[in-house]
Parts: C-alpha cells; sequence; structure tokens
C-alpha cells in the first residue's frame, strides 16, 4: 500500500496505513487539526466521500438515525449499524443475523435484534464520554468501503474540562464471519488521572420495544472476557456472544468482570498523561444455534482461537478477503466522481448483506441494515439485486436462489391456503417462506388499512422463476437447473396453470384480481406484467420440462411423477401460453398497464411541485387508485425484463406514455434505476443519467426521507444493472458477452469484469 498526497495528509489513513503496518507509533493528533483533503467534494447532505470512502466532519444529532444507517458495516452473516460504541440517548443500536427470526403479531415474524457487540463506554476520572454531555471539539466518521471498517475520530473537553482524543474502529471479519473486533485509541490533552473502560455485551436490547430474548447464562472464562447466552421467546434460536478487552498503553492495566443484570462486562482500568495514549482492543465472536450445536462453547472456542491471533492479525484476514471481493466487483468509473462513489457504496451495501455460507436465507428488501420491512424478503432481491451476483459471485446468486428452492413447502402451502395448485411464492418471505406480509397495517392516523400484496400481488412467482432462468442462462450451471430449477419452474408453472381464469367471451385466459409492480393499483385485472411474465412463466416451464427428458430422463420421470405431471396438463400449459390476454393497442404500440388504465384520470405532476412526498399521499391511498399516478415502473419493467420480444418504436412509445406518470423521486426507491437503464438502451443518455443519479443518492443523499429505516438494496442492485446493462450496454450475442458502451457525458471511463459461462470478460470502455 502506497500513500497518495492526500492520504498524507489524512490521519485517518495513516492510521489504518500503520495498523497495516502493524506499527504502534502513536499518532500526535493533539497538536493536529482534523485535515479533510481537498479532493473531497461537499455533497448536498453533510456526507463527504472519496472514492473508496464515506464520511463526515460533524456530528449532527437530527440525521443520527439516517446515518445510523449508511454507517452500516456487515460480513454477509450479520449487519451492524452505525450507532455509537458509548452510546446516546434513545439511540438504539442494531446487530441482525441472518435467518435469526421470531415470531411477532401482524408482522408474523422478524429479525431479532443481537445483544450489543459495539458497547464500549469510557470514564475519564468518573466521567462517561458522551456526545451530548462535555463539548464536542472535532469530529470526524470514515466508513472504508474497501476493507469495511469504520473509523470515528473525537475530541471532546468532558464536563470538568479534561480534554482527551478518541480513535474508535470498528470490522466485521468477512475471513471469519462469527468474528468481530473494535478498538479505541484513547489521547490525552490535558488529563492526568485514571481511565476506566468497560466492555460489556449488553442483552437487553428490543426491536423498536419488541422484546424476543430469554437469558439462558452469562460467565466469565477469565478476567479479561466475558459471554452471554439467550434464545429467542418463540422460535427458540440460541445465540451466544463472547469477548476479550484488553488494554496496550504505557501504564499496566487492572481488569475485573463485573456480573452485570444481562451485561456481563470487562472493566479495565489505566492511568494517562497529558499526550500519552493508550489503545481498548475488544474482540467479540458471535454464533447461533442455526450453526452450531452448543453455541456457547463455539463462541468461547473461536474467542480463544481470536484473541491468540490478536486483533492485528484478525484485521488484516478480514482487509485480504475483502481485496479478494474486490477484485471481481469493483467498478470504475472515470470522470464522474458521484457516480463512482455512489455505485461502488451501493456494492459495498450488497457485499455485506450476501450471505456466503447458508443458503437457507436471503437478502431482505432493506438488507441487514434496519428495521424496515422486518427482515422480509421481496422480489428486490431476485430481479434487482441477484443480477449483480450472478455475473460477479455466482456462487453466491446460487445461495439465494437455494434459498427460494427451500422454501418451496412453505409456497405450496401459500398456494394451498388460496385454493391452488403448485408453489406460489410469499409476496413477503422470511424463513418457512409462509406468508409473512401483514394484513393491516396503522396509518399516522392510527387507522388500520388492509394491506393487499401478500393475497395477490402474484408476480413474485415468475420474478424467482426469472431469476433462475437468468442465473442458468448466464453461469450454464446444468447441475442447479436440473436438481433445484427445474422443480421451481414446474411448481409455479403449476401454480399458474391453476389460477388463471377462461374468458369464454373473449375466448382468452385471464389473471383478475392482481397487484401489479405498481402498487398504486389493487384489486386490477389482467395486469400486462403479471400475465405476461406467467406466459413467460409457463413456457420456460416447458422448456425445462423438455431439456429435462432429453439430457436427465430418469430426473423429469421423477418429477413428473412427484408433481403428478401429465400431458394434458403440460397440453393446459400450452393454451395458456397461447391464449393469455395480453392488453395492447397495436395503433399506438401501448400495453395497458391493466384493463380500463388508460380511462383513469391522468394528472400533471407539474401542478403538484414543489412537493417532499409522493403522489399517493397527497391525493389519498383510496383516491390514487382512480388516477394514472404509477408509484413504480410496471409495464416498462416488462419491457425491462423481456428486452428482447420488443422492438425499439415499443419500448420508445411506452417510456414516453408511463414516465410523466410515474412518481420517480417520492414513489418507490426501485424504478429511477431500470428506467435508467431502459433510458440508456434507447440512446436518451440525458434522461438515463437523471434517473440514474436519483437512484444513486437514494441513500447517500436520503433522497425520499426513509433511509433511517435501511438500506434501498433494490435500488442498489438496480444501479449496478444501470451501469453494465444500460450505460456499458452488455449484451449477451452469440455466446458470449457483447458491450455497446454509450457513457454519460462526462464519463471517460468505465471499467468492471464480469462471469460468463465460467469465463472472466474484463471490459475496459472508454466514450
Ligand atoms: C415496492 C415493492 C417492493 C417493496 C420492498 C414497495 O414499496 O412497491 O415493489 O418490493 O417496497 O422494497
Amino acid at each position: 500500500m502506497t500513500l497518495t498526497h492526500d492520504e498524507i495528509h489524512h490521519p485517518f489513513l495513516v492510521k489504518s496505513y500503520l495498523s497495516d503496518l502493524q506499527s504502534h507509533v502513536q499518532l500526535s493528533l493533539v497538536s493536529q487539526p482534523f485535515t479533510i483533503p481537498l479532493h473531497r467534494r461537499k455533497m448536498k447532505g453533510i456526507l463527504r466521500m472519496s472514492n473508496w470512502h464515506v464520511s463526515e466532519t460533524t456530528f449532527n444529532p437530527q440525521q443520527r438515525q439516517f446515518h445510523e444507517t449508511v454507517y452500516t458495516i456487515g460480513n454477509g452473516y450479520l449487519g451492524t449499524r452505525g450507532t455509537f460504541e458509548e452510546g446516546y440517548p434513545v439511540a438504539a443500536p442494531l446487530t441482525l443475523v441472518h435467518g435469526l427470526f421470531d415470531a411477532v403479531p401482524i408482522v408474523h415474524t422478524e429479525l431479532v435484534n443481537a445483544p450489543n457487540w459495539l458497547h464500549l463506554t469510557i470514564l475519564i476520572d468518573g466521567e462517561h464520554f458522551r456526545l451530548d454531555r462535555g463539548e464536542l471539539l472535532a469530529y470526524h466518521r470514515e466508513l472504508d468501503l474497501a476493507t469495511g471498517t469504520l473509523t470515528r475520530m473525537v475530541r471532546w473537553r468532558s464536563p470538568a474540562g479534561h480534554t482527551v482524543e478518541l480513535v474508535f474502529e470498528r470490522f466485521t471479519s468477512l475471513a471469519d464471519i462469527h468474528v468481530l473486533g473494535l478498538t479505541c485509541q484513547f489521547t490525552s490533552v490535558d488529563f492526568s488521572g485514571t481511565v476506566e473502560v468497560r466492555a460489556g455485551l449488553p442483552g437487553h436490547v428490543d426491536n423498536d420495544g419488541r422484546l424476543h430474548w430469554e437469558w439462558r447464562g452469562q460467565g466469565s472464562p477469565d478476567e479479561q472476557s466475558a459471554y452471554l447466552t439467550v434464545e429467542t421467546k418463540e422460535s427458540q434460536l440460541v445465540l451466544s456472544e463472547a469477548c476479550q478487552l484488553s488494554l496496550e498503553g504505557a501504564f499496566e492495566p487492572t481488569y475485573a468482570f463485573q456480573n452485570g443484570s444481562w451485561t456481563p462486562t470487562v472493566v479495565a482500568c489505566t492511568r494517562v498523561e497529558p499526550g500519552q495514549s493508550f489503545t481498548a482492543k475488544k474482540i467479540v465472536t458471535l454464533f447461533t444455534s442455526r450453526e452450531s450445536e452448543d453455541v456457547q462453547a463455539s463462541a468461547l472456542d473461536k474467542l480463544a482461537e481470536a484473541s491468540a491471533q490478536g486483533y492485528m492479525a484478525l484485521r488484516a484476514a478480514n482487509d485480504a478477503a475483502w481485496e479478494r471481493e474486490w477484485g471481481r466487483c469493483n467498478i470504475l468509473i472515470e470522470g464522474d466522481d458521484e457516480a463512482d462513489q455512489a455505485l461502488r457504496y451501493s456494492l459495498f451495501q450488497l457485499l455485506i448483506a450476501a450471505p456466503r455460507h447458508d443458503d437457507r436465507v436471503s437478502i431482505a428488501a432493506k438488507t441487514l441494515s434496519g428495521l424496515g420491512y422486518h427482515g422480509h424478503v421481496f422480489w428486490d432481491t431476485e430481479i434487482f439485486m441477484l443480477p449483480f451476483f450472478i455475473y460477479t459471485q455466482p456462487e453466491l446468486a446460487r445461495n439465494m436462489l437455494l434459498y427460494r428452492y427451500h422454501t418451496l413447502p412453505g409456497a405450496r402451502r401459500v398456494a394451498a391456503a388460496q385454493g391452488y395448485a403448485g408453489a406460489l411464492f410469499a409476496w413477503e418471505s422470511a424463513d418457512t417462506g409462509d406468508e409473512s406480509t401483514p394484513r393491516w397495517v396503522p396509518t399516522s392516523d392510527g387507522d388500520l388499512i388492509r394491506i393487499w400484496c401478500g393475497d395477490i400481488e402474484l408476480h413474485i412467482v415468475a420474478d424467482v422463476a426469472y431469476a433462475v432462468h437468468h442465473y442458468w442462462q448466464v453461469t450454464g450451471d446444468d447441475d442447479f437447473l436440473r436438481d433445484y430449477g427445474a422443480e421451481i419452474f414446474l411448481e409455479t408453472a403449476l401454480f399458474w396453470a391453476s389460477r388463471v381464469e377462461w374468458n369464454a367471451e373473449r375466448a382468452l385466459y385471464e389473471i383478475k384480481d392482481v397487484i401489479g409492480p405498481d402498487e398504486n393499483h389493487e384489486h386490477v385485472d389482467n395486469n400486462a406484467f403479471t400475465n405476461r411474465m406467467a406466459s413467460w412463466n409457463l413456457q420456460e416451464a416447458v422448456n425445462t420440462l423438455s431439456w429435462l427428458r432429453r439430457h436427465y430422463p430418469e430426473k423429469a420421470t421423477a418429477l413428473e411423477e412427484q408433481l403428478e405431471l401429465t400431458e394434458e396438463q403440460l397440453a393446459h400449459w400450452r393454451e395458456i401460453i397461447k391464449k393469455i390476454y395480453l392488453p395492447y393497442d397495436p395503433e399506438t404500440g401501448l400495453i395497458e398497464q391493466f384493463e380500463g388504465f388508460f380511462d383513469l384520470i391522468s394528472v400533471d405532476f407539474a401542478e403538484y411541485e414543489p412537493r417532499k412526498t409522493s403522489m399517493q399521499a397527497l391525493l389519498g391511498v383510496a383516491e390514487t387508485q382512480a388516477y394514472q399516478v404509477l408509484k413504480q415502473a410496471d409495464v416498462l419493467m416488462l419491457l425491462y425484463l423481456l428486452a428482447a420480444e420488443y422492438d425499439l418504436a415499443t419500448i420508445k412509445a411506452n417510456w414516453d406514455y408511463y414516465t410523466p406518470r410515474t412518481d420517480l423521486t417520492y414513489g418507490s426507491s426501485l424504478g429511477p434505476a431500470i428506467q435508467a437503464t431502459l433510458a440508456a438502451q434507447m440512446g436518451e443518455l440525458k434522461v438515463a443519467y437523471e434517473h440514474f443519479i436519483l437512484a444513486a443518492r437514494t441513500d447517500l443523499e436520503d433522497v425520499r426521507g426513509n433511509a433511517w429505516a435501511g438500506i434501498h438494496g433494490a435500488s442498489a442492485g438496480g444501479l449496478w444493472q444501470a451501469v453494465i446493462f444500460g450505460f456499458g450496454g452488455v449484451r449477451e450475442e452469440e455466446g458470449r458477452l457483447v458491450a455497446h458502451p454509450q457513457l454519460p457525458s462526462g464519463w471517460t471511463r468505465l471499467k468492471f469484469q464480469l462471469q460468463y459461462r465460467g469465463e472472466w470478460y474484463a471490459f475496459d470502455l472508454s466514450a
């Protein structure tokens, strides 16, 4: 690692460089102002970034929650929001572990907040270090995307007038997912006396007031270590965390174990003199009964192993794992720092949420970064996030598709409960695949509104099948298709075949009473997206069965028997494919979003500007149904997914019609990136870029004001698609990948690599 001129002027980078070298040199931060490199352009919010960093130089309690989301770190096993080690009034630390669900009324089940491993409090001559007390003299927080580490530097004067500097660092190891670590380098500016450091594992955490844990045990194997074991009330999943605290400085520390209620804590005491420093290191391990039979023993064994390695070695292994990760996934955009940074940040958020060692979990809509949507998985994963993994880390994409395969029993129950055959994937899916969408949610006025998505937003079924096909096409993983994918195709086809209705008058099959991707309109008939994707799903089921019969006849027979597939059934599928109703006006080339959409009231959005909320909120939830106001792309989404079937004129006609009717800024965050991709494919680069940048700012600039609830994973995945399939123009042609780049103005270079059928393709594109 070499340092650039800017980096040398950045104490944080100097520090991490030194720690890379395992140096124990103390930085003289006392006499230096915090220097922010000049190339860090000020953005609209207070977040500043370099290409590999997201940082802030002021602490704004008003934006605390939004920034807690932004500074989430993770390792594909768990995610931890950016709350402070020492706590802050009303701040709720949040660590979510994949698959750790527990039952809860209304929303069925939710990911449970794990005991707070970040806990580290510091007392300076008995005074608690806290940002809501004393005087904050300087502040800088920075997320390093290259290594997944979060650092924070604070210069603080206590109420009694002692000035100190603290540099915190934390990481969740990508090299060993059960290992977490944090350090605090403490420097006294003018204080001489005793400092106490407490490192605990507080277990009395909740999910927005909902309590999920029962205490199972705590203790201390030695005076520097502690552990806590808890169990979820309903699902009876056990979790154990263990930690070890060590202090390195000029004076010999003393250690003691404090057996606080639900909070086993190691307390270390030392002395400092002005100008002196010490470093507190907390190594934490975490296991759940999902991967270990004796979680406590696993956590303690791992702690002994990790402590023997030491913090520096654990960090080095983490950094090396991240280097490998970025070697496959990084994308370089030259000429547009904001795009380059925002894209890398989005990929980082996807990478820290992707399960690497577990195929029974998948990425939730809000990843592992917030309680929004309770950790439930939507179509966001298969349609928006998965392509990034399919082309860069297909083994992770496979894990997530296997998650859907494992939820087939749940999906069969969902279909059967509605009186249908086959598998109906849950609109909101959790551990079992049973439907987890809440039926009712309270509005801000306290009224309850009925949520119909769990009953009738059926397109999820075809979305999952689409992702299976996409994965197979790109990887050529025939084993996966034979062993898992084929069953998904056939089960979903059985569902559609039982769900369609024959309209004798029209002599066509219909799908009535659904919600399409645009959730502003409920209980619609013949939603074009749903109908066309259903027939696509049926066609792929037919194709897959023929493929299976040709290549793996025994597997074909086994599945035919298991699913009781008959020739009549297959003939019925072919009939539906031929005769499904697709609302389309050949004169204009317009596809009608659903029957009757063209007759709804059209609205000029400009009349509602300036606004800070969705059109639906302004018009009213029930009232919006009567208007041509889309929450997100619906017909355009269809044209995007099945692009090969539509000519440019059709895409353009529908784009022109639907875009002004779509609430891009305050509707769904899923829309803009996909619209950007389509616009780029149409050659409308300026418009494409406008949509792209709107998606890029979703979380970093909190465009919708809801980033506090968690990262918008679908938007992050969509951004990757906009760059690769939109501006990069990547397409499959004659069995290989070809790029037809159309770079937005200012982009001088776009560099990335993709895997296709086992081969890596490196693209280095210029304007
Ligand atoms: C969107 C859905 C999306 C869900 C989760 C909703 O607001 O309309 O398409 O799946 O959020 O992100």
